[in-house]
């Protein structure tokens, strides 16, 4: 089914972009401001149209695009990821803080992870999109993780895209142990980075 999105493909692209923008603005304030960068870097994309359609199914939804807009809220996606666990939730709060948009839904899988070991925070905002002549409100999904947890999640989505594969608990075992290690280390690692400035 292509062109699913039509005319509405301009309005999520040009959500993504201000987006985009606001969150590129973060690291050059930071940076004008001699403050630490809490992004190591971002990026975003349009869930593709076959995607968006396979979505609407598994959720018992009607593939329509009134649907893809308003009952799911990652048409449009942008993840941010951050050297130390702290970096996420000062990200959390300067999104929180942001103008042109209005929060819809926070989930904190840092502080309560999936039982596989998921580590991330969501979330999803309705952002108000300047076009010509209008504002649109685009939901927008943000997923805001560290480098350990991003790696994670990588590798962990990589499992769903293989099929016939051998030692399915075992992998999921060992992947819920890094999951928990790496959790670890991301903690130790934000010590040793305030001892290092004499933050404690
Ligand atoms: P969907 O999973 O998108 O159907 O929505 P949901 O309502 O379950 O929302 P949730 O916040 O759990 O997940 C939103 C997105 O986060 C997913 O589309 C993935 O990109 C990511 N995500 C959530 N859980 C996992 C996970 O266990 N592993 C990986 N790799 N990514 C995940
Ligand atoms: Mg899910």
């Amino acid at each position: 089914m292509s062109g699913f999105y039509g005319e509405n493909l301009f309005i999520l692209e040009s959500a993504l972009k201000q987006m985009l923008t606001n969150i590129d603005l973060i690291k050059c304030y930071c940076k004008s401001i001699g403050m630490h960068d809490p992004i190591e870097h971002f990026e975003g994309r349009i869930k593709t149209e076959e995607s968006m359609i396979e979505k609407l199914h598994r959720k018992g939804l009607e593939p329509t695009i009134e649907n893809a807009l308003t009952k799911i809220h990652d048409a449009v996606g942008v993840r941010i990821i951050c050297s130390f666990v702290d970096d996420v939730y000062t990200i959390v709060n300067m999104v929180r803080s942001m103008e042109g948009l209005e929060i819809f839904e926070e989930k904190d899988y840092i502080a309560n992870p999936k039982p596989n070991g998921y580590r991330s925070f969501h979330i999803i905002v309705f952002f108000n999109v300047n076009l010509p002549g209008e504002t649109k409100r685009v939901p927008i999904e943000i997923q805001i993780r560290t480098i350990a947890q991003d790696c994670w999640a990588a590798l962990e989505h990589s499992l769903h895209y293989k099929k016939e594969i051998k030692n399915v608990e075992l992998i999921q075992d060992e992947l819920k142990r890094c999951a928990e290690e790496m959790a670890s280390t991301d903690l130790t690692m934000q010590t040793v980075r305030q001892m290092i400035n004499g933050e404690i």
